[in-house]
């Protein structure tokens, strides 16, 4: 009899299925629906010869334990991907692969809306490593052509971008650095592969924080790395030879976290679409940036790319500085004032945009970023409704 079950969920076409069978084979162990979380430094090899052969499946904690292997399955599956290695967070999700693929001496070429910590990376790490950077407009498209060095090694995208949310011309970029030998990267944790599946839009490496909808509870923090054929080996051999493995406790809890992706993911796109529209029509909010909107200046690359839309987006307000901006946040209840994002609840965040450098734009009120949890609307609405009332008062 044919089970739902069996290693690769690829031939069902529902997402759903998918997600709830990918990864692990219940019959592979013993019939237990979930895989085993092993604990594990050292591996038993049987005897001399295996062991100097390393002729076995598994061989030491660092290099892979069914548990790691279950999610990095599951990730392969919805990815399209060769290979996935797991990490610690979201951002050695950044840092291992532009370490992996960078030597001192090349060019990185780095979107401008690109989540912060990444970007203190480059401009610390990398640069000290002898790695030049250059940040790039997040609306250039086909023009990065004309950003591309000699030697520029990696091309690092983000989309849509942090705190702003501008959709990227992926395929646009993907086909330039790629025609000068470029390693094309892209940060795809706001839509999850269930919204976006860079490999097939012709990126290399598909970085996630899957702290944010994988895990979906705001108690992990992990992040996963994927590659193409071609860049797999290296990917793999960087994680060997940096040792930064995935606690088997928390890829157990992100594994268990993807079953429900899909139906939270839903819930969170739907409420934060009904949220930004709302939003658009309230007085006191001067623009709601969120790219599934037609006011957002890459709705039409959104449409043209993207399969759906997750929970978060930013509000600006209309006018006012710093006190109006604080006045909001201390006037949300149900919002929870903290950093991250993907998790049940809501939140809310002041946004900096100081640090961007060839894609500055003045938005004329503080800008302040949601990330709408599995709540009501409707209590969401009035918390929202008492914060621009309170930064009209102050
Ligand atoms: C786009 C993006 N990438 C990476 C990260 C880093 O994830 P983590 O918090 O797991 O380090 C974040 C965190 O907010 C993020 O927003």
């Amino acid at each position: 009899m044919a089970r739902a079950n069996g290693g690769d969920s690829n031939r069902f076409k529902g997402i759903n299925t998918r997600l709830a069978h990918s990864g692990h084979d219940p019959h592979a162990y013993f019939g237990f629906v979930n895989p085993p979380v092993v604990h594990a430094s050292t591996v038993l090899f049987p005897d001399a010869k295996t062991m100097v052969n390393r002729a076995q499946r598994y061989t030491y904690g660092t290099h892979g334990t069914p548990t790691t292997d279950a999610l990095a399955a599951a990730i392969d599956e919805l990815e399209g991907s060769a290979g996935t290695i797991l990490v610690p967070s979201g951002l050695a999700a950044v840092t291992v692969p532009l370490l992996a693929f960078l030597s001192a001496g090349d060019h990185v070429l780095i979107v401008d809306s690109v989540y912060f910590p990444t970007r203190r990376f480059a401009n610390t790490m990398l640069k000290r490593l002898g790695v030049a950077v250059t940040y790039y407009d997040p609306l250039i498209g086909a023009g990065i052509a004309d950003l591309m060095q000699p030697n520029t090694r990696v091309v690092f995208t983000e989309s849509p971008g942090s705190n702003t949310f501008e959709v990227q011309d992926i395929p646009a970029i993907s086909q330039a650095a790629k025609a000068k030998g470029a390693v094309v990267m892209m940060d795809n944790t706001w839509a999850t592969p269930l919204y976006f599946r860079p490999l097939d839009h012709g990126v290399d490496i598909v970085i996630h924080a899957a702290t944010k909808y994988p895990a979906g509870h705001s108690d992990v923090l992990l992040g996963t790395i994927s590659a193409c054929k071609d860049h797999w080996p290296v990917l793999q051999s960087a994680h060997d030879t940096l040792g930064v493995c995935a606690s088997p406790d928390d890829v157990y809890q992100v594994l268990r976290g993807l079953r429900t992706m899909g139906v939270r993911l839903e819930h969170h796109g739907r409420s934060a679409l009904e949220i930004a529209r709302w939003l658009q029509s309230q007085a006191g909010v001067a623009e709601v940036l969120h790219p599934a909107l037609p006011s957002h200046p890459t709705h039409a690359l959104w449409k043209r790319d993207f399969g759906g839309t997750s929970g978060i987006f930013s509000v600006v307000l209309d006018g006012g500085g710093e006190s109006q901006a604080h006045a909001f946040l201390d006037a949300l209840e149900v919002f929870g004032l903290g950093y991250s994002w993907g998790g049940y609840e809501s939140l809310a965040v002041p946004v900096s945009l100081q640090d961007r450098t060839v894609s500055r734009r003045d938005y004329g009120g503080p800008v302040i970023r949601l990330q709408i949890g599995l709540e009501d609307v409707a209590d969401l609405q009035e918390d929202l409704t008492a914060g621009l009332q309170a930064a009209k008062n102050a």
